[in-house]
């Protein structure tokens, strides 16, 4: 077969060259010069009947008034998994494409293999393997349990195909061939088209394997699922090219020495983002945990913990901060923070030195979300400052206190969204206070969910109401 020429264009500037340079000529960016494939759009899939010089005369309108357009009701597949459901936005929509992304070792091929078990059950399934053999898939398959997934009438491992292959030729004339319902490609990144030049795992290569993928899923209504591993700086990838041609950007995480692992949407367009699914990995593969909550809560509240209620996309999370305030060594204090962005804790400090009087820049100060849990949104604020101002004054919270407020620099307590629903599972938890902004509008429901609520218009009503003395105040008597 004749090689079709490929050309380089740089992804900073879109120029085009025959040859490659470490260096663009037009913009002089280095190393943004791509490979790509010059015919590849008309060497694959290209209706059989036009040609493609007579296409665009002969071809009838295509477009029609939206009012017209037919509604197609959306079956969606249930991928066995209510939390990997929930995060997609409730199963897996035929001929979508969602990537999957997850650093090494975190269980993205249990995760996808495991669905894949549950969902041939009901559809067929098409499994490609471009990393482990298909004695390492099966080996895995056998140690998940399929035996406890079967549905009555149907064979151990249902429609489930297996494909171990890295050349994408072959993959796309196994997916023509099958036409499965749903098929897994593990991973998008091992996968090879022999057309380019560039190794496997380059961005060319990625993008010219994901398209060739995708072209032929939209046409024959596959869902098609893509494992995309995490570089070294924690993006996807070849992450723009992969994020504009899917559907929904799936990102598995969690902490390598914790069992549970987190599953978020960063893109959907058949749901939300932000939503979350929550795992947990056990010796016989990923387990659902319904109840999260739990993993993010610490048994009794201590000096320098306080509970926030996140909310990750429509799911209410209760999570513990905790804080240690410590007389620093060093000429400038050390400042740390896990699982929150540090700058987000140097503005709180910041704000509490200035509005409360608090010396905070003469003490070390570090702060943990409990859980190895990455909490994002400023309505963890409050929980952040109260944390550290009992840190600092060695308070320790009333038990079943949840704190939730975004802090604005003038030191004033700014309103969260979705409280009604933070403060349910607040109380669907066990917690009976709550302190939350001012002209939150939620006395009455808090009443009938059997919470306390105070309202704070600034940080310092907030810290009065939680802890119970003001922050500024010097201790008088032993510290409880
Ligand atoms: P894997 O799905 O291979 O990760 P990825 O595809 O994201 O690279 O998961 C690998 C880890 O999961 C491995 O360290 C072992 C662990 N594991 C279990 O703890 N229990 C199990 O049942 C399985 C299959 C894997
Ligand atoms: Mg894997």
């Amino acid at each position: 077969m004749a090689r079709s020429a490929s050309h380089f264009v740089c992804s900073s500037c879109g120029a085009q060259t025959r040859q490659f340079f470490g260096r663009c000529s037009s913009c002089g960016s280095w190393n943004t010069l791509v490979e790509q494939a010059g015919a590849t759009d008309g060497r694959r899939l290209r209706p059989q009947a036009a040609g493609p010089g007579r296409r665009a005369e002969a071809a009838p309108r295509r477009s029609a008034p939206i009012r017209d357009v037919g509604e197609r009701p959306l079956e969606r597949l249930a991928s066995g998994y209510g939390e990997l459901d929930r995060v997609l936005g409730g199963g897996l929509v035929p001929g979508s494409l969602v990537l999957v992304g997850g650093d090494p070792g975190i269980g993205k091929s249990t995760l996808l293999l495991q669905s894949a078990q549950a969902m041939a059950q009901r559809a067929s399934v098409l499994y490609v393997s471009a990393e482990e053999s298909a004695q390492q898939v099966k080996l895995r398959w056998q140690r998940l349990g399929p035996a406890d997934a079967v549905a009555p009438g149907r064979e151990q491992g249902g429609d489930l195909q297996l494909l171990a292959e890295t050349d994408l030729e072959l993959v796309l004339q196994e997916l023509e061939a099958l036409r499965p319902a749903v098929a897994i490609v593990d991973s998008i990144q091992a996968l090879h088209d022999a057309e380019l030049s560039s190794a496997p795992g380059s961005v060319a290569q990625v993008r010219e394997c994901a398209a060739a993928l995708a072209r032929i899923a939209k046409r024959q209504d596959t869902a098609l699922l893509l494992v995309g591993h995490v570089t070294k700086e924690g993006m996807l990838a070849g992450p723009k090219v992969l994020e504009h041609l899917v559907d929904a950007v799936l990102t598995f995480e969690g902490d390598r020495f914790a069992s549970h692992r987190l599953l978020r949407a960063v893109k959907n367009r058949f749901g939300a983002t932000h939503e979350l699914g929550v795992f947990e990995m056990r010796d016989r593969g990923l387990a659902e945990v319904t109840n999260p909550s739990e993993l993010f809560l610490g048994d009794e509240p201590s000096s320098g913990s306080a509970t926030i209620v996140a909310c990750e996309g429509t799911r209410p999370l209760l999570v513990e901060l905790q804080a240690l305030v410590s007389t620093t060594s060093y000429a400038s204090p050390r400042r740390s923070a896990t699982g929150l962005a540090v700058n987000r804790l140097h503005q709180i400090l910041a704000v509490l030195e200035k509005h409360l009087g608090l010396p905070l820049s003469r003490f070390d100060c570090y702060l943990a979300v409990a859980g190895g849990l990455e909490v994002e949104e400023p309505a963890a604020d409050l929980g952040v400052a109260a944390a550290v101002v009992a840190s600092f004054r060695d308070l320790t919270l009333p038990a079943g206190t949840v704190l939730v407020g975004e802090l604005g620099l003038g030191g004033q307590l700014r309103p969260v969204g979705q409280l009604e629903l933070r403060l349910q599972e607040a109380a669907r938890l066990g917690f009976v206070r709550a302190v939350v902004p001012r002209a939150s509008g939620l006395g009455g429901a808090a009443r009938s969910l059997g919470l306390e609520l105070h309202e704070a218009g600034d940080v310092a009503q907030a810290l009065v109401a939680a802890l119970g003395v003001h922050p500024a105040d010097e201790p008088t008597g032993p510290v409880v």
